[in-house]
C-alpha cells in the first residue's frame, strides 16, 4: 500500500467531512461549518493509494507567553477513518506535522488531547489546568441593581470584546492573539450568543454562551464558554445576568482560569468547583521559540541546559542560554549541561507551567548543577498559564 502525506485538496472535502464527523460526532453540518471558516490549505491528510484515510489540521495561531507574541501551530481534528485505525497513521501525520510547523517558523504547538499519554509521546505536555464552575443559576443572583446587559450583534464592533479580553492575555500565559475574524468565529458561530455589560460608557464585561440538553436527564443547561470583566460591577453584572435564567434553565456550567475567584463573590454550597486538565504545550523549535520570548529585563544570566527530543531531533542538544536586557541568545555548545530534561519537561518549563524547582522536586528535570536551578526559575518564570479557546 502506497501512503503520502499532503495537503487535503477541495475535491477531498467531502471524505474529510465524513472522517471527522465520524470522530467527533454532532451534526454534519456543525462539522461542515466548522471546516468551512479556515482554508484548507492548514488541513493535512495522510493518503492510503490515493484515498485520504487519516487528518489534521493546523490553526496559524499567535500565543502571548510572558510579554511576547509567539507563532504557534494549534492543532485540531485528528482523525483517522475507522478502517484506518491503528496502523500509526495519525501518528505519522503528527510528526510530520512537527516538521511542518518547524519549517513554517512556528516554534510552539498547543492541542487538546482526546488521551493525554498519546500525545505525551509525541512531545507534548499538560499545560494547563481550568476550574469548570457548576451551579444552580439562581446562587448567582447577588447584583439586582444590574440589569445593563445587552446582545452583541453581528454588527456590532469587535473593539468592545477586545478591551475586555486584552488585560487577561497580559495577566496569563498562552493567551490566543486574536483578530477580526477570529472573534467574529468565536461570537457568530451558530447557537452561541454574546452579552455585553453596559452600565457606563464602555462595556466592562462580556460572556458568551450556549444552551445544551443535558443528554442523560433532557434538562436545560447554559454553558457558559468564556466571559471576562474589567471590573467588579461588571462581574457581578455578568452572574446577575445567568442568574436571571433560573426559571428556564437547571444548571449553568462555567469554565475560569484555575485561580478564579467566583466564591468570593458568590459563597453558596450548591456552586461546585471541579479542576479539569487543559490544553498541551509543546516546543516545536527549542532554538526559535528561546529566542522568540520574554524575560525580565533585569536579569542576566546563563544556563547550559540539555534536552532529548526523540521526534524532533533538531531540538536534542545542550543549549548555552544567555539572557540580557529582556531577550535571549542560544547556541548548541558542547560544555557540560546545568540541568537536564526531555521535550515534554522543557515544553512546561518554557510556557511557564512549571518551574524548574518544582521540576526538579517531581524528577523530571536532572540538575548536575544544583545552583542553575534557582537561576533557571528566574529565567523562565511567568504568568500561570490559561486561554480560553478550545479547538
Ligand atoms: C485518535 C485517532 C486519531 C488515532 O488514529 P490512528 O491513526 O488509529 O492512530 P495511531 O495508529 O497513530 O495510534 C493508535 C494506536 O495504534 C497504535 N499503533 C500505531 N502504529 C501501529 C501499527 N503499525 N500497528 C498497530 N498499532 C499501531 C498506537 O500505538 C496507538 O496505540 P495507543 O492508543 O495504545 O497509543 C483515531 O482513533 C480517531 O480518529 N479517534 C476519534 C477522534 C479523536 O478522538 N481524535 C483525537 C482528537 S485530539
Amino acid at each position: 500500500m502506497a501512503t503520502d502525506i499532503r495537503q487535503i485538496a477541495e475535491d477531498d472535502r467531502r471524505r474529510y467531512v465524513e472522517i471527522c464527523n465520524y470522530a467527533f460526532g454532532g451534526t454534519l453540518e456543525e462539522t461542515e461549518w466548522s471546516l468551512s471558516i479556515s482554508p484548507l490549505e492548514d488541513s493535512w491528510g495522510l493518503y492510503v493509494d490515493g484515498d485520504l484515510m487519516s487528518c489534521l489540521r493546523i490553526f496559524p495561531f499567535r500565543l502571548r507567553i510572558a510579554g511576547a507574541v509567539l507563532r504557534a501551530g494549534g492543532i485540531a481534528n485528528v482523525a483517522t477513518a475507522p478502517e484506518g485505525r491503528g496502523h500509526g497513521y495519525a501518528h505519522r501525520l503528527m510528526h510530520q506535522a512537527i516538521r511542518g510547523m518547524r519549517d513554517r517558523r512556528e516554534p510552539v504547538s498547543v492541542l487538546y488531547p482526546f488521551s493525554y499519554g498519546y500525545y505525551g509521546r509525541l512531545g507534548w505536555a499538560l499545560a494547563s489546568e481550568r476550574r469548570v464552575y457548576r451551579m444552580p443559576p439562581a446562587c448567582l443572583r447577588t447584583a439586582p441593581e444590574a440589569r445593563d446587559i445587552i446582545r452583541f450583534g453581528a454588527e456590532d464592533d469587535i473593539a468592545a470584546l477586545q478591551s475586555i479580553y486584552e488585560p487577561m492575555g497580559q495577566r496569563y500565559s498562552c493567551m490566543l492573539e486574536r483578530d477580526e475574524a477570529h472573534w467574529r468565529k468565536l461570537v457568530l458561530r451558530p447557537k452561541r450568543l454574546a452579552f455585553l455589560e453596559r452600565a457606563g460608557a464602555s462595556p466592562k464585561a462580556y460572556l458568551v454562551l450556549r444552551e445544551v440538553i443535558a443528554p442523560e436527564t433532557g434538562e436545560r443547561h447554559i454553558w457558559v464558554y468564556e466571559w471576562a470583566a474589567l471590573n467588579a460591577p461588571g462581574r457581578r453584572a455578568l452572574l446577575e445576568f445567568l442568574g436571571l435564567h433560573y426559571s428556564q434553565v437547571k444548571q449553568v456550567t462555567m469554565a475560569a482560569p484555575a485561580d478564579d475567584l467566583l466564591w468570593d463573590y458568590v459563597a453558596d454550597r450548591d456552586i461546585t468547583a471541579q479542576i479539569e486538565p487543559g490544553f498541551m504545550f509543546r516546543v516545536v523549535d527549542l532554538e526559535q521559540a528561546v529566542r522568540g520570548r520574554a524575560y525580565r529585563a533585569d536579569l542576566e544570566a546563563t544556563l547550559h541546559l540539555h534536552v532529548v527530543d526523540p521526534m524532533a531531533e533538531w531540538n536534542s542538544a545542550t543549549w548555552s542560554i544567555a539572557i540580557r536586557n529582556g531577550s535571549a541568545d542560544v547556541e548548541a555548545s558542547t560544555g557540560n549541561a546545568d540541568l537536564r530534561c526531555d521535550i515534554t519537561t522543557f515544553s512546561q518549563i518554557f510556557c511557564g507551567y512549571l518551574l524548574p524547582s518544582v521540576a526538579y522536586f517531581l524528577g523530571r528535570l536532572e540538575a548536575p548543577e544544583p545552583d542553575a536551578l534557582e537561576i533557571a526559575d528566574e529565567v523562565f518564570r511567568a504568568p500561570r498559564t490559561f486561554m480560553w479557546d478550545i479547538f
